[in-house]
């Protein structure tokens, strides 16, 4: 049995919802973690400073007795954004990052930026106050391949805006490909990229061969295991550029188990588990705490956590099919392998 005890993990992109389903899942984010980036994607979405201040005070409210748990709130931007609005919201302190969702990219995306012209004056007063644009990248014209969109979306979308907002800081989130990386790993430290644990854990093989695993469909989609690889030697570099966006992401099992199943997996329960075993099986323990816990607070100019945790490595431990929430059951990610870590 071994132990690692590391500075408490911050999770830099994480769905909690509303309502019934946030209170089922809140509990499991704050059990591990200090602080998380909350996406914005709700129905309506958060969109101006009031609505983030309220969704903060929804989940302060729902967060159990006993347990601390600070959110970091987005704005969801869309062609309607204010401005003075982002610029008023950075300053109160409330609001960490802006978030783009393409139109069309992802679940409760449709009000997402479609002309990127328009929301120019938003980008630029985020790069004069220093406030990241957090990105889904991905295209959604419908004639690029699924498995292409992240790809193309670097070199269409991503670069363009880079290029003509000198100094605006941006997250790459939830990386899936080697060119995203390779892009990554080319930029100064304007940038920074997230990566999920079914990315590092999983490629499209391990969702389609031998039967089609809903709970493993994500966007952006599962790729090739060569990709895969990349952003395994990506996380457990320890390279500042690389930190932990788990992109937990519930959705009720039976909207999964679906002919039409929502895209999202639910990790937030064994997400530090299954990290220390993909570590420990790449021989990069060592860097498993820059990737969790140092390297997003230093993107975002966040001190790091000043408690700990401990990891312990023992028997296989047992995954819950699921857990109950008020909106309905959530199948809980399982890797489909032995994870010997637990967090104590
Ligand atoms: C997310 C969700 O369910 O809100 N789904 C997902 O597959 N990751 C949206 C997102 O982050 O793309
Ligand atoms: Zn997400």
């Amino acid at each position: 049995m071994s132990t690692l005890t590391i500075k408490r993990p911050d999770d830099w992109h994480l769905h909690l919802r509303d309502g019934a389903m946030m209170d089922g899942v809140l509990p499991h984010s704050a059990a591990h973690f200090a602080r998380a980036i909350i996406m914005p994607n709700l129905v309506p979405p958060v969109v101006t400073g009031d609505q983030a201040a309220a969704y903060r005070d929804r989940i302060l409210k729902a967060l159990p007795d006993g347990m601390t748990f600070d959110p970091l709130m987005t704005l969801y931007l869309t062609e309607n954004t204010n401005p003075a609005d982002v610029a008023a919201a950075h300053a109160s302190g409330l609001v960490k990052a802006v978030k783009l969702y393409p139109a069309g990219a992802t679940t409760n995306s449709a009000s997402g930026v479609q002309d990127f012209d328009a929301v120019r004056p938003v980008l630029e007063k985020m790069a004069e106050i220093g406030l990241p644009l957090c990105v889904h990248g991905e295209v959604t014209a419908p004639e690029i391949d699924i498995f292409d969109r992240e790809a193309a979306f670097i070199d269409l979308v991503l670069d363009p805006i880079r290029q003509s907002t000198p100094g605006l800081r941006v997250v790459m989130e939830h990386i899936t490909t080697s060119n995203a990386v390779a892009y990554a790993e080319d930029q100064d430290d304007t940038l920074g990229a997230t990566i999920t644990v079914q990315h590092l854990m999983l490629d499209r093989n391990d969702m389609l061969v031998g039967g089609i695993r809903p709970h493993y469909y994500c966007l952006p989609i599962l790729k090739r295991g060569s990709h895969r690889l990349e952003l395994l030697r990506a996380a457990t570099s320890g390279a500042p550029r690389f930190f932990l966006g788990t992109d937990s992401a519930p959705h009720a099992t039976h909207t999964k188990e679906n002919a039409c199943g929502c895209a999202g997996c639910f990790t937030a329960p064994i997400a530090l588990s299954c990290l220390a075993q993909t570590f420990d099986e790449a021989h990069a323990l060592d860097n498993l705490e820059a990737f969790v816990s140092q390297n997003g607070p230093a993107f975002y100019g966040l001190p790091e956590n000043t408690d700990t945790i401990t990891l312990t490595k023992g028997d296989p431990i047992t995954i819950p099919d699921h857990i109950d929430t008020d909106a309905g059951p959530v199948t809980v990610f399982d890797p489909g392998r032995p994870v010997f870590w637990s967090v104590q």
